[in-house]
């Protein structure tokens, strides 16, 4: 959804800064993308962000989206505590770290926008970890938005299910029943494309009017029914 976000802001004259840990991912991105800059680092690494964030000039960055996460499932008695601490690392800590960090490259009136998922509201079972984290996510989108206005808008984008490479570590005979199976539940009939989320993520980085929101890009997950349609 990041790449696609990218994409999207380049298709609209954007100069684009691309991040995540791996220097060949980034490459092959950027590659698809033309003209843009790529910074590794890990959003878990206090120093790995400050030092990226310091080859920018200081109050050039109009916009910053923060897609990076961790996801982990499973049943709330026998997941590993440790393992759902890890992904508050990178999904909330993470967030929290990039957006204190990056205050002083963005210009005054830039956006921010950060991402959780339809988990916080609408819980699935083997989620309750995965879910609190996303709910903190934009609770932060709120405190900042009052915070950091009126210099600067905080949004978030919360999707429902989206094929992406997320979703690539289940097998993908599941993975494509997974994805049926959930869009037939949909008030839509099917799951999101990137280039849907991406979108949202251009309305709430030039929507001068809208702050503090959470935005829902879910094919009505959180209004669908719970057994499928018939
Ligand atoms: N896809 C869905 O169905 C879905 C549903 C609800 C919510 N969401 C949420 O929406 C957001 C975007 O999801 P997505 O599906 O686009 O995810 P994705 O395809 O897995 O992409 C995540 C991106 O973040 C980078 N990344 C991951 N961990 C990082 C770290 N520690 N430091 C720096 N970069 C890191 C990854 O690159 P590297 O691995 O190369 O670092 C990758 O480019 C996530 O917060 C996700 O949890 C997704």
């Amino acid at each position: 959804m990041g790449l696609a976000s990218a994409s999207l802001f380049r298709t609209c004259g954007a100069y684009v800064i691309l991040a995540g840990r791996s220097e060949a991912r980034l490459e092959t991105a950027r590659q698809r993308l033309g003209d843009a800059q790529t910074l590794a680092f890990d959003i878990t690494d206090s120093e790995q962000v400050t030092e990226a964030l310091s080859r920018l000039p200081e109050e050039s960055l109009d916009c910053l989206v923060v897609t990076a996460a961790r996801v982990t499932h499973g049943p709330f008695a026998e997941q590993p505590v440790a393992e759902v601490r890890e992904m508050f690392e990178a999904r909330f800590w993470g967030a929290y770290g990039l957006v204190r960090a990056a205050l002083p490259y963005m210009r005054a009136g830039g956006a921010i926008v950060l991402f959780s998922g339809v988990l916080s509201r609408r819980p699935g079972m083997n989620c309750a970890g995965l879910g609190a984290a996303c709910a903190a996510v934009e609770a932060l989108t709120r405190g900042l938005a009052l915070e950091l206005g009126p210099r600067l808008r905080v949004n978030c984008i919360a999707p429902g299910m989206v094929r992406t490479e997320l979703h690539d570590r289940v097998p993908e005979e599941r993975r494509e029943a997974m994805f049926r199976s959930t869009g037939e539940s949909l008030p839509v009939g099917r799951i999101g494309a990137p280039e849907e989320i991406a979108r949202a993520v251009l309305l709430a980085a030039t929507n001068g009017y809208m702050t503090g929101h959470v935005l829902d890009v879910d094919g009505g997950h959180t209004i669908r029914q719970y057994a499928t349609r018939q």
